[in-house]
């Protein structure tokens, strides 16, 4: 039986729909007449569709009926399948493959826990979904990160304690999440900006399978103590 478990949050660490994301949202603050920049769209990683909305809507100033929210909400999402139903493999971000295959080889295995709704969709475009143990997305929890409850709920998935858990995140609130869950965070981007997780990478050609292999082997050891 596996006693290390991995967790991978999707957007930013498996693939990088950050940008469809941007222009989705983007469409919406054009509509509304405002300007909503790149770096507007850095503060809506991780973060959930509902939340995502409400920081653009304060971004433009603009006060908008429950009613208008959900149309929003609806039309964002139909504007973002366009992109992400054209996806394929060939947008599976560089090392994301290869450290799957890692981890099959140690037999350590492995769910995603996104709070994306569409992170099922994603995942069976670019063809990685039957990989994946067990999927937790924006669909099974009712806390958003930095709300542990994502890779709580992972960590049930996996049959795991939360500390015998390795979290992959981009974002800060994921790596809040991961840190308040008990788990191993690896921070997967700028390192300033991610400080708050136990490993920084660049990305996820930096890790290589000794990496893994001693992180396990240090996890393992400090659980029999
Ligand atoms: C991920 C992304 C966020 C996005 C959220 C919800 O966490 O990083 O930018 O807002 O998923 O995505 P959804 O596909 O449900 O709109
Ligand atoms: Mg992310």
């Amino acid at each position: 039986m596996n006693k290390t478990g991995v967790i991978f949050d999707l957007d930013g660490v498996i693939v990088d729909t950050a940008k469809y994301h941007f222009l989705a949202w983007k469409n919406l603050a054009d509509s509304l007449g405002f300007e909503f920049t790149e770096a507007h769209n850095e503060l809506l990683k991780g973060v959930s569709r509902v939340r995502s909305l409400e920081i653009l809507l304060d971004i433009g100033d603009a006060t908008v009926s429950e009613e208008k929210k959900q149309e929003f909400l609806i039309s964002k999402n139909e504007e973002y399948l366009k992109y992400i139903t054209k996806m394929g493999a060939d947008e599976i971000l560089s090392g994301a493959s290869e450290l799957l295959d890692a981890l099959d080889d140690l037999g350590i295995q492995y769910v995603l826990g996104s709070a994306s709704k569409n992170a099922p969709l994603i995942l069976k475009q670019v063809g990685l979904y039957n990989r994946f143990l067990g999927i937790v997305d924006g669909n099974s929890v009712s806390q958003a990160k930095p709300d542990p409850e994502v890779f709580l709920i992972g960590a049930k998935k996996l049959n795991l304690k939360p500390e015998n858990c390795i979290v992959f995140e981009d974002a800060i609130a994921g790596v809040e999440a991961a840190n308040r869950a008990n788990m191993t965070s690896i921070g997967i981007g700028d390192k300033k900006t991610l400080s708050g997780a136990d490993y920084n990478f660049n990305n996820l050609t930096e890790i290589s399978a000794d990496f893994i292999k001693d992180l396990i082997e240090k996890l393992e050891n400090n659980k029999e103590q």
